[in-house]
């Protein structure tokens, strides 16, 4: 596709995942793709109907009329089944589908830049008195420490930029993810431990196994240091293991962070990584 939303084939080099058969709102034809789901997780928490538009892409200008129709249609009937709520993100290079979609109402909350990190990194040693353990070292004590942490780790976030949320919704989303996630065992998770035995700091991802990729990809979700001992370089330690241990099973392990986020653009370009691409997100609310 010459514009497509999905940025994995030309940021990883990966496989495009294309068309999945069992998605609930599939359109297109020659030249031209969509696909959309609901969102369980999402409606949930949000308390409303939730979709999310996961594939998007067209070949040609005529293939991007046809898009935007079908994208017309597409809208029309989540707004006829009461979807309140759709997401969409969309490589900053395919910009003629951001355009698109802000013509349908989508609203721009954020641009992330998406860090892809391909080897072992450099050695960052974990700074005096502190040490860094995996989840299954954990005390279920320490792992209250990263919950609580939780609460205050994502205000750079997304749903935080949207006008429509209340932040204490946005709080329980964030803080229900990284429970969920803590809880998978999947999750590659290691924690901080600073001297009185506390957990100040954490990092957490899963291994991405779609259909479609030749190699699972690692994916960073969530990295926070509690505030009082940031820049102290426990950021940089716990990006370091989870690199090293997500790099033993994935050649490619993506990260993403809003490009306004100074603390995690420093922690990531210290680390040498460079932002492979940037992706816009957009929200859109029923008229
Ligand atoms: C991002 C974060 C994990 C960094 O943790 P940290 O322990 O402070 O990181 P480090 O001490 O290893 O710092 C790495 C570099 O970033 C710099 N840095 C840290 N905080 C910074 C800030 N607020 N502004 C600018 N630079 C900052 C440090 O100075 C250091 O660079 P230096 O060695 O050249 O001085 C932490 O700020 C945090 O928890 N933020 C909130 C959660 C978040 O946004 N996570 C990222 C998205 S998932």
């Amino acid at each position: 596709m010459k514009w497509s939303s999905e940025y994995r084939p030309s940021l990883l080099g990966c496989t495009a995942t294309g068309f999945s058969p069992d998605t609930e709102y599939a359109l297109g034809g020659p030249g031209h793709g969509l696909q959309a789901q609901r969102l369980a997780w999402d409606s949930r928490l949000l308390g409303v109907p939730c979709a999310r538009i996961t594939l998007l892409g067209a070949d040609s200008r005529p293939g991007l009329a046809r898009l935007d129709r079908d994208l017309g249609r597409l809208l029309t009937r989540m707004d006829a089944e009461g979807i309140a709520f759709c997401d969409v993100r969309i490589a900053l290079s395919a910009f003629p589908l951001i355009h698109m979609a802000e013509a349908h109402g989508f609203r721009l909350v954020d641009i992330l830049a998406l860090y892809v990190s391909r080897g072992r990194p450099a050695e960052a040693s974990a700074p005096a008195a502190m040490r860094i353990i995996h989840r299954e070292q954990a005390t279920a004590s320490q792992l209250r420490d990263i919950l609580q942490l939780g609460k205050t780790s994502f205000r750079a976030a997304r749903l935080y930029r949207d006008g429509h949320i209340r932040r204490q919704t946005a709080d329980t989303f964030y803080q229900e993810l990284l429970s969920e996630l803590l809880g998978r065992r999947d999750a590659v998770c290691h924690l901080a431990i600073a001297q009185n035995g506390r957990a100040v700091g954490y990092v957490i991802g899963t291994q991405d196994t779609a259909p479609g990729l030749a190699d699972p990809v690692g994916v960073l979700w969530l990295i926070g240091v509690a505030p009082s001992v940031a820049g102290r370089g426990i950021g940089s330690a716990l990006l370091d293991s989870f690199l090293r241990r997500m790099h033993q099973h994935c050649p490619c392990v993506e990260i993403g962070t809003q490009v306004d986020n100074r603390a995690a653009t420093t922690l990531y370009a210290k680390a040498g990584l460079l932002p492979a691409g940037h992706l816009a997100t957009l929200h859109r609310w029923r008229p």
